[in-house]
């Protein structure tokens, strides 16, 4: 694992932002690995202007993200085709339709998984995977337990991950209680991934995550096993790593 301290939030994204914009400048037909949530909205942002800058053409590129939840229509404002629609699709020159994401309301959910397998296989698979981590060690949804070898499937959200996102959703509408999610061994299937981390409560994943044992308990540990993982965090996320020294000294400052 590459690990990059970055000494503030701000720093972090746009370390991230420079390794995003340089990998699809030199793979102008990338498959991007997208994921949704609070931690990439100003990494988007800063897509945006890096687009609207003349630094970065998304022409060419196809983009997958990692999940959906159930029961809600894409145009449900809180779904996120409608975050992704927002955020990122509708400021870039992307073809919208090489942009996926599962379906929240599919007549089957276990052919929906299949079949947004299928379309991965069939792009080339995926060049480069976002993530973020939720506060027990998510990616993607892919809660605690969750087989290392999964593959894009429906998930039931655990209390954690539904609290922390109730603040999405208007006063009295319930938080969705299942997701169709990218599985591990899918998102360990992408030949690059870039998880970002910020904050002190993402502290605990992050040491769990990268000096932790790879363990079902903490499933971003899985990214032990991937050959070319590349971790983001400011100094907060980093806060319980024990061996900062060593990667400080390998990347000073995230650089
Ligand atoms: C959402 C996703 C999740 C989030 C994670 C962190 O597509 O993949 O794993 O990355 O829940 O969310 P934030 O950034 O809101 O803390």
């Amino acid at each position: 694992m590459k690990v990059l301290i970055c000494p503030d939030r701000d720093a972090a994204i746009e370390r991230a932002k420079g390794i995003i914009i340089d990998h699809v400048n030199a793979r102008p037909k990338a498959v991007l690995g997208l994921a949704t949530g609070g931690t990439m909205v100003p990494l988007y942002e800063r897509i945006v202007s890096a687009y609207q800058a003349g630094a970065v053409s998304f022409a060419g590129v196809t983009t997958f993200n990692l999940d959906e939840y159930i029961g809600i229509p894409p145009e449900h404002p809180c779904s996120y085709h409608t975050y992704m629609r927002d955020i990122l699709f509708r400021h870039i020159d992307i073809d919208q339709s090489r942009t996926h994401l599962p379906h929240g309301m599919p007549d089957d959910v276990d052919a929906e998984g299949e079949r947004y397998e299928a379309e991965i296989t069939a792009a080339g698979g995926i060049s480069l995977q976002l993530l973020g981590i939720g506060k027990n060690g998510h990616i993607g949804f892919n809660e605690p337990s969750s087989s290392l070898a999964s593959r894009t499937r429906v998930k039931t959200l655990t209390e954690t991950t539904r609290n922390a996102n109730r603040q999405y959703f208007p006063e009295g509408e319930e938080t969705p209680r299942f997701a169709l999610t990218m599985g591990i061994g899918t998102i360990l299937d992408a030949r690059e991934c870039l998880l970002i981390a910020t904050g002190a409560d993402k502290a605990q994943a992050v040491a769990d995550m990268i000096e932790g044992p790879v363990s079902a308990a903490c499933p971003a540990s899985a990214l032990q096993f991937h050959r070319h993982a590349t971790i983001i965090t400011d100094e907060e996320a980093a806060s319980q790593l024990r061996l900062t020294d060593y990667y400080q000294h390998v990347h000073p400052d995230g650089i």
